[in-house]
């Protein structure tokens, strides 16, 4: 991870940024007429930072639209994820029964003021301190009103968070389901791999988890990739330096060893099953991209 990526700099810097990505992939999905997923409240979290007010928030402005690799194919992977694990919690709710909602690294996530929770659910809200204040900034600005009970939990994964989940009234002993959204790949693969023993030993059965991973063995085999080069070009986001560049655990293994059920799952079985989204390419930075669902019978 660079040395940036340490320092609780909000979303102004390092790896912080990220999470302005994505809502400007979210805006742009959000404009689009077929749009995956709706989020009104991410094209303000774009215009509201320094670093982010000159990026883009409709596809219109994009001089070159979809063929732009930044802001085409891979704003459109972040809204095709954005509405798959949209589903994936909604059915742990609808479904299961949960009413606990952990979302860890959830940068500008606003799923508490989107989606429609049973009555007195609860998400709780992982991140750090500056990345949280920016977002809880912007939506009292918009005067928002979340549709659950919310959380706000900052604290940094690498640190003791499970104490500070506990604070904030986490009860280990009801239902709950998690959710890690582009955050491991910027762990250490030491955080990750206590990251999902605490959230085996934080779950009840009948809990659910779905993460993100790269599967790749070395992320540099795309670093020529459009995908990378022009997120750098573009918006100076260098993702490969933020990335964790160890080996990293197998996840999956852990949870399976631990009694969990767990299937894995390329994005392109998304875009197929909703007939968008983006298709695999040459070079590409997303092939080794997958989304795991895992449930504690
Ligand atoms: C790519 S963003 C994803 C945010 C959100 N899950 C989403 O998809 O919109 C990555 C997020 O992980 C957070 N993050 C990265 N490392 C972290 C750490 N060590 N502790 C807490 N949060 C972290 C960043 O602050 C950022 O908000």
């Amino acid at each position: 991870m660079a040395a940036t990526a340490h320092h609780d700099t909000g979303v102004e810097e390092g790896v912080g940024t990220t999470a302005l990505l994505v809502a400007a992939a979210r805006a742009i999905e959000t404009h689009r007429p077929d749009a995956l997923a709706r989020d009104v409240f991410a094209e303000h979290f774009v215009l509201a930072a320094p670093a982010s007010a000159g990026w883009p928030t409709r596809l219109q402005q994009v001089p070159d639209g979809d063929a732009n690799p930044l802001w085409g194919r891979f704003a459109r992977y972040f809204g095709l994820r954005t509405r798959v694990l949209d589903d994936f919690l909604l059915q742990s709710v609808h479904t299961a029964g949960i009413r606990q909602i952990v979302l860890l690294g959830a940068g500008l996530d606003t799923r508490a003021f989107r989606l429609d929770w049973p009555s007195r659910s609860i998400v709780f809200e992982i991140d750090r301190t500056e990345v949280l204040a920016f977002k809880h900034k912007v939506l009292d600005g918009m005067s928002a009103t979340a549709k659950a009970a919310r959380a706000p939990v900052p604290v940094d994964l690498r640190a003791d968070w499970v104490a500070a989940l506990a604070d904030s009234g986490f009860d280990r002993s009801a239902p709950s389901v998690w959710l890690a959204e582009g955050l491991l790949f910027y762990l250490p693969a030491d955080a990750e791999a206590s990251l999902i023993a605490a959230v085996d030993r934080l779950s009840t059965r009948g809990s659910a988890l779905a993460y993100e991973v790269k599967l790749e063995p070395d992320l540099m085999t795309y670093r020529d990739s459009p995908l990378y080069t022009s997120t750098t070009r573009q918006i100076g986001i260098d993702l490969l330096d933020l990335f964790a560049k160890e080996p990293r655990p197998d996840s999956a293994g852990a949870l399976t060893s631990k009694g969990w059920s767990a299937s894995v799952h390329t994005p392109f079985e998304f875009t197929h099953r909703h007939g968008r989204g983006p298709l695999p390419e040459e070079n590409d930075a997303l092939a080794g991209n997958r989304w795991v669902f895992a449930h504690k019978p």
